[in-house]
């Protein structure tokens, strides 16, 4: 982390668990755990459970995000959620291009960018994934993958709108399987992402960019992965469905 140019966000991400009277029981645990982080808090959770987590979580520091977003204002798409409506329930930030919505769901890297450019348009903070998969890595794409992901999630945003921009750099290996990313390789990771940005937006920009590591982070190796220049905090499943080690997470970014 640099807190002096940027701030630490670190962002449970639930994905398809939780239903709404587990969602509050779960923020009422967490609430004690997390108040005076010294970073920001993020509850991304499925869409049905918002207007209980923003209820839940009201008078405290956690921020209630959604764990995805339409690009297009309204209309003839079936089972899409638009963002005026994510913005009307209190929800703050929005994970985009998720690598399972990429893997499962046909998202593109054009479709990233323009439900990044929605949340934005919104006033939604987007919390925009990219990552290589094992086999880019081994063939040594990482670095032009993560860079290209970056640039292309980030067409046409303005520098000025990039400051409610969050990257989450995912190696989509190190999702859920519980192996973690070295933090020498979540540093480098994120720091493939950062000069992108430069290349585009100028140093001084990406310096101020707010870039995320996730991948089976947890509350043993958060603080190590955090302790990173280029790590400014996590997108946590699996850890953050359970308050204690979220908490511990939090902790480690509170440093
Ligand atoms: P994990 O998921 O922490 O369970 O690996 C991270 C993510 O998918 O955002």
């Amino acid at each position: 982390m640099n807190k002096a140019t940027r701030k630490a966000v670190i962002a449970g991400n639930w994905k398809m668990n939780k239903t709404p009277a587990e969602a509050k029981a779960l923020i009422e645990e967490m609430k004690p755990l997390v108040a005076g982080a010294d970073c920001e808090v993020v509850l991304c959770v499925p869409f049905v459970d918002i207007p209980a987590a923003v209820e839940a979580a009201k008078g405290s520091n956690i921020k209630i995000g959604a764990e995805n977003i339409h690009f297009k204002a309204s209309g003839a798409y079936t089972g899409e959620i638009a963002g005026n409506m994510l913005k009307e329930l209190g929800v703050e930030y929005v994970v985009v291009g998720h690598s399972e919505r990429r893997q499962y769901f046909g998202e593109t890297d054009q479709t990233v960018n323009l439900r990044s450019l929605a949340a934005l348009e919104n006033g939604l903070k987007p919390i925009i994934c990219v990552g290589e998969t094992l086999e880019q890595r081994e063939l040594g794409y990482t670095e032009t993958l993560l860079k290209f992901q970056t640039k292309m999630a980030l067409t046409n945003v303005s520098a000025e709108q990039l400051k409610d921009v969050v990257i989450a750099y995912e190696p989509v290996w190190a999702i859920g399987t519980g192996v973690t990313a070295t933090a020498d390789q979540a540093d480098e990771g994120n720091g493939f992402s950062r000069e992108a940005i430069a290349e585009v937006y100028g140093k001084d920009v990406a310096e101020t960019v707010t870039i995320q590591y996730g991948g089976s982070m947890n509350a043993k190796n958060a603080d190590e992965l955090v302790a990173k220049v280029n790590v400014d905090g996590g997108l946590i499943g699996g850890a953050s469905l359970k308050a204690e080690d979220f908490s511990i997470i939090v902790k480690a970014a509170s440093k």
